[in-house]
């Protein structure tokens, strides 16, 4: 990877209508935060853009169910959700918001060009309407029996069960939320974007250019929509929270949140150049930029087909490079849920491990849902920070600092002549890094993290089987070499480990007087 290539990193906008909890950290934002890390720490180009998603039905509900506005409900996820991305050292370098003033332009900016292009359909159909809460009932207003799996507790946009995209039109027996009613049928306009005239476009950028470098669960997904054909949908809807749609006489229409969301990642880059003083415009459209979507499973479809569609048919941004999706982590065998209060939710894991920031990290990335669903069991939480975290990477760091206290002052001995032993832990720092480096550049990030603690497992064994407790006495020179050998593998663990477990490294670096974590700058002795 080139040094000065610029990254433009985006992780899924959260939606604020609850906390953080592990899931969003294991599918989204620490392997974000590595990948952003690891770009620093080569001293490429790059941002890491999120914020938080205000709009949308699911902020409505909570809002109802609270008995408080949809603004109230955003302010106060919205600073939770900081606050946690904040403890747990996701790096973002820009986290904005939906509601901000200059998203609600960007995004209208952006309807009002796809519109003056002639982009959009203008059609009027029947839509559900609720009779008694007098209100059209769109995406999540309305439940009902998915026609493809028969779950009968699909959303009027998606169902989770079987992961379909719907519309509230497709929806076998709906009910509304509102009210509990059986809604009507009333006419009422709205824009559609044609998916159907990118579908070309979607099969030769993705299913016939990304078959390879595309992770097979994100290319699967897409494969199957575009074999049963993209259809029009519509991007705005008769809702009350929402931006509203740009355009003379809109009739309290707004923007569907799926339309205003992603357009976020660009709002969010232009607050951040604005703050910085620099040019947001290269971020996302210059060519040799590299886009990058982290974002969960259930995002795909909007992240590889609609968005890019969007950006498209605005004929001025690039398209995402890869977009490494992943699966769903399970807490103790099931489904996350936050509206059935089954979570580990971030701020109070914190109350329950202080400062354990970094072990939660390391547990989420060790297993995380990369091409599977996962499990997350505090059982095995406990196992990994015991025999891993602490009896390998904590140990070795630890023993050799305190050896080098005891013999030399805490000052690194001057090494004398290697022995093979030697020269093989020293080369393998070098081979470790560009291993960790290979994997993380392929989102492999379990096998980069399994990778540091090889490295660390080395360093443990070369030191426990050398034993230079024995040697002090009658062979100082040697000790001199092996804890040179073992400083220099403490060192690049400090170093390489910053990505991953950022509040530790930050430690060890400090321990051994090393400066900020630079992967130009390791080359063995
Ligand atoms: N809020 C959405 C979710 O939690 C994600 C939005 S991602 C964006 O599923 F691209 F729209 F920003
Ligand atoms: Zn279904």
């Amino acid at each position: 990877m080139s040094k000065t290539k610029r990254h433009t990193l985006t992780a899924a906008l959260p939606y604020t209508n609850g906390p953080i909890h592990i899931g969003h950290l294991a599918g989204v934002y620490i392997p974000a935060d590595i990948y952003a890390r690891y770009l620093r720490n080569k001293k490429c180009d790059v941002i890491f853009i999120c914020g938080s998603d205000e709009h949308g039905v699911a902020i409505s509900i909570k809002a109802r169910n609270e008995g408080i506005t949809p603004k109230q409900v955003i302010d106060k996820y919205d600073k939770m959700i900081r606050d946690s991305f904040n403890e747990f050292g996701i790096s973002f370098d820009n986290y904005s918001r939906t509601s901000a003033k200059i998203h609600h332009e960007t995004a209208q900016e952006f309807f009002r060009d796809l519109h003056a292009k002639n982009i959009f359909i203008e059609k009027t159909s029947d839509q559900l309407y609720d009779e008694e809460a007098q209100q059209f009932l769109a995406d999540r207003f309305v439940t009902g029996t998915c026609p493809i799996c028969k779950n009968i507790e699909a959303y009027g946009d998606q169902c989770e069960s079987c992961g379909s995209s719907l519309n509230t039109s497709d929806l076998i027996n709906p009910k509304s939320t509102l009210s509990g009613s059986f809604p009507i049928k009333k006419r009422t306009k709205h824009w559609y974007l044609p998916l159907n005239h990118y579908e070309k476009f979607i099969k030769e950028w993705i299913l016939d250019g990304h078959k390879k470098d595309w992770k097979t669960n994100v290319y699967g997904q897409v494969k199957s929509w575009v074999e049963n054909g993209l259809q029009p949908r519509a991007v705005t809807r008769d809702l009350d929270w929402g931006i509203p749609v740009p355009i003379d006489n809109n009739n309290g229409k707004v923007l569907y949140v799926w339309f205003d969301a992603p357009i976020g990642y660009i709002s969010s880059t232009k607050e951040w150049a604005k703050k910085k003083g620099v040019d947001w415009k290269p971020y996302w459209e210059d060519i040799d930029t590299e886009l990058i979507h982290f974002i969960g499973k259930d995002n795909i479809v909007f992240h590889c087909i609609i968005f890019p569609s969007m950006l498209k048919a605005s004929d001025r941004y690039i398209l995402p490079k890869n977009v490494p999706a992943n699966e769903f982590l399970n807490l103790e065998g099931n489904k996350i849920s936050t509206s059935k209060n089954w979570a580990v939710w971030l701020h109070e894991y914190l109350v329950d491990f202080p400062e354990k920031q970094d072990v939660l990290r390391y547990v989420l990335t060790a297993n995380a849902p990369e091409s599977k669903d996962n499990d997350f069991t505090w059982k095995d939480f406990q196992a990994r920070n015991n025999n891993e975290l602490v009896a390998i990477y904590g140990n070795f760091i630890n023993r050799v600092v305190v050896l080098t206290h005891k013999y030399f002052n805490g000052k690194t001995p001057k090494p004398n002549n290697f022995t093979s032993e030697d020269n093989e832990v020293i080369d393998s720092i070098v081979c470790s890094q560009n291993k960790i480096s290979d994997s993380i550049e392929r989102f492999k990030f379990r096998e980069a993290l399994k990778e540091l603690i090889a490295l660390a497992r080395l360093g443990n064994k070369y030191l426990a089987d050398r034993e230079p407790w024995k040697l002090i006495k009658e062979k100082p020179e040697r000790v001199c070499t092996i804890l040179y050998v073992c400083l220099q593998v403490s060192g690049h663990l400090a170093y390489l480990s910053e990505p991953f477990l950022p509040f530790s490294s930050k430690k060890l670096l400090k321990m051994l007087n090393l400066k900020v974590a630079d992967w130009n700058n390791i080359k063995g002795k």
